[in-house]
């Protein structure tokens, strides 16, 4: 294809939307054990592992496992050897996500968009094509070492071998609500017009420090929204507190910007953590204090209060409806990268009126480790 005919495709490609996207594709997690941390994955949160490239099947440098639940899709993947760039990345990051994959229609005037809008390549346009499906796959530089994969694929994913899964059992998760990202001091602004510009993002919404702050630590937050709202990625950043916010923590032990926290779906959360906790996982403390306070804020709010309050689940209510949100405490060595687990019952917001609930509940964990 010349580069005319591409540039023509991507004008047709963006004449509706100005940047095209389907929603989230695969989120690539680079980590030390590709086999267990998919293991964890479906005895914690019940995906399915439904694909694997490695030595196996001619991948000679890395095991991979693809796994899924519903629209989630989730890739981890670890090195053969350790002198190889997955290795590097878990030796400096720990366990981290990589690639935050974006579904495109079109992914060859995707990235030539993305090029022309001043995006920085990381991999050229590839057609992936066997007996088990066709993708196009081309991925652009986001903050830190995380990148952007934009994917066109219809149906099974063909780099991978499929597997049938017997074991794993359903919690309920069904598709990633947002993946929010922590950068540097400074840094959120310079983000924000990346999305603006790259993607053609929209600020959906914007938190100062203002109102994001707890006796001792603050951050801001903005929250960038793109392909017509089907993927929201906000973006924190440390503001000034007394002591040390919990995004300069990430950032110490993450060694650079990368994703905080991914938060999945469901659509009965009380259902989906009692059965996350019975599997081993452990959400987040909410103390009592929290709960009448809640249920004073939300009196229209229609839940079983003491069953929410068993669970920690935290409640927040916005002009559209309310949300039922809760977060794991770490899963892995390092304080980086977490898991939130949300149910919409209208509510398009972030829960706002429970970020300082919140931040005082990670701040006590933090104050554990020693890091506050
Ligand atoms: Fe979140």
């Amino acid at each position: 294809m010349t580069d005319t005919d591409l540039t023509l495709r991507a004008r047709e490609f963006a004449s509706k939307d100005p940047f095209p996207m389907k929603g989230f594709g695969p989120a690539e997690w680079w980590v030390g054990n590709a086999f267990m941390t998919a293991q964890a994955l479906r005895a914690l949160l019940g995906l399915e592992i439904i694909g694997y490239r490695g030595p196996e099947t001619g991948v000679s440098d890395r095991s991979s496992y693809l796994l899924r639940s519903d629209q989630i899709q989730f890739i981890v993947t670890g090195a053969q050897d350790g002198d190889h760039e997955i290795s590097e990345h878990v030796k400096l990051h720990g366990p981290g996500l990589r690639d935050i994959g974006l579904a495109v229609p079109d992914a060859r005037a995707a990235y030539a968009m993305a090029l022309e809008n001043g995006a920085t390549p990381h991999r050229p346009p590839e057609v992936i094509e066997n007996e088990r499906g066709r993708m196009v796959i081309a991925t652009i530089k986001a903050y830190g070492d995380t990148v952007h994969s934009l994917i066109e694929c219809e149906g099974p994913d063909p780099r991978f071998e499929p597997l049938t899964d017997t074991v794993a059992r359903s919690t309920g998760l069904h598709a990633i609500d947002h993946v929010v990202a922590n950068v540097e001091l400074g840094k959120m602004n310079e983000w924000v017009e990346f999305y603006e510009r790259v993607f053609a993002f929209t600020m959906l919404k914007h938190f100062d420090d203002d109102a994001i702050s707890t006796e001792y630590t603050a951050l801001m937050s903005k929250v960038m929204q793109g392909g017509g709202g089907v993927i929201k990625l906000p973006i924190n950043e440390p503001a000034h507190g007394k002591k040390k916010s919990q995004i300069e923590e990430y950032l110490d032990f993450y060694k650079a910007p990368g994703v905080q926290h991914l938060a999945l779906s469901t659509d009965d959360l009380q259902t989906t953590i009692a059965d996350i906790h019975g599997r081993g996982i452990e959400t987040i403390y909410v103390p009592h204090e929290y709960y009448p306070e809640a249920e004073q804020r939300m009196p229209d709010v229609d839940i079983d209060w003491d069953r929410i309050e068993a669970l920690s689940i935290l409640v927040d209510q916005d002009d559209d409806g309310y949300l039922l949100q809760t977060f794991t405490k770490m899963l892995q060595d390092r304080p980086t990268v977490f898991f939130e687990f949300i149910e919409r019952r209208g509510a398009t917001g972030f829960g706002l009126g429970n970020f300082k609930a919140l931040f005082e509940s990670i701040e006590r964990e933090q104050a554990k480790r020693g890091n506050l």
